[in-house]
């Protein structure tokens, strides 16, 4: 199986407004000295039309989707609207939702099959609490959340995996890179034993204050696709770096 290039995305989060299509197009002038690496941006929903325009080789994603793909849900943005309005792929999961907006792993399954069935690629977070690493059992609870949140039909040609500790999101906090390298390679027993072959080609980005001092560290881990970025993705100066810092 053909090894995937280096996937670096960034997620915005609830931050940016229609100016900073100025900040995409500095990171995709810059994305093109890299070809090699899959970059992605996702920018607020509200962005993404805007914002796709703009993106050079830059894919744009979006920060989440609902499960179904119509109906009455006051809010919610279906994944072919998603994809309608320029987004290639969603985040599902991301600890930030699973905590605010209570979804379970069976939901997050349904979200990225959902995709999946729009043709989308997505991105499936999962990681422990600092209490869930602190309790020695961390690898045990998140191996656990991947199954119960993998879809059935999930191959790496469309969906990839993101470690997320929650203690390391914001807070400039990173496990130690034994730590990411033994999670990673449990993701990855967890992917095979699941999916069998396909579980080989799933990407396994790490993400929690990922910033250009510790990228070059972090993407060199074994099983490390790549970086799913927050804070440090909101300006190309902080997020070239860590682009560049992808391996072939
Ligand atoms: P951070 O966020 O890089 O600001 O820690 C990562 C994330 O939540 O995806």
């Amino acid at each position: 199986m053909a090894k995937l290039p280096s996937y670096i995305v960034g997620n915005w989060k609830m931050n940016g407004s229609a100016a900073d299509v100025a900040v995409l197009q500095a990171i995709a002038q810059a994305a093109e000295a890299h070809p090699h690496v899959d970059t992605g941006i996702c920018p607020p929903a509200t962005l993404i039309a805007g914002f796709a325009a703009h993106a050079g080789q830059v894919q744009i994603g979006a920060q989440d989707c609902h499960a179904k793909a119509s109906g009455a849900h006051t809010g919610n943005l279906s994944a072919a609207m998603l994809q309608e309005a320029g987004a290639a792929y969603a985040i599902v999961g991301h600890s930030e939702r699973r905590a605010d907006q209570g979804e379970t792993d069976a939901d997050v399954a349904a979200k990225a099959e959902a995709l999946h069935t729009a043709g989308m690629g997505a991105i499936l977070c999962v990681g422990e609490t600092l209490e869930e690493r602190d309790s020695g059992h961390a690898i045990a609870i998140v191996t656990a959340q991947l199954a119960a949140s993998l879809p059935a039909s999930a191959s790496g040609d469309w969906l990839s995996v993101a470690y997320e500790p929650v203690w390391a999101i914001g807070t400039g906090r990173v496990p130690v890179s034994d730590d990411i390298a033994a999670m990673h390679a449990a993701l990855r027993a967890t992917l095979v034993e699941k999916l069998g072959e396909a579980g080989k080609g799933v990407r396994i980005l790490y993400g929690g204050s990922v910033n250009p001092g510790n990228a070059t560290e972090i993407l060199a881990i074994p099983d490390v696709g790549g970086a799913l970025v927050g804070g440090a993705s909101l300006k190309a100066e902080t997020f070239v770096p860590i682009i560049a810092a992808a391996p072939r």
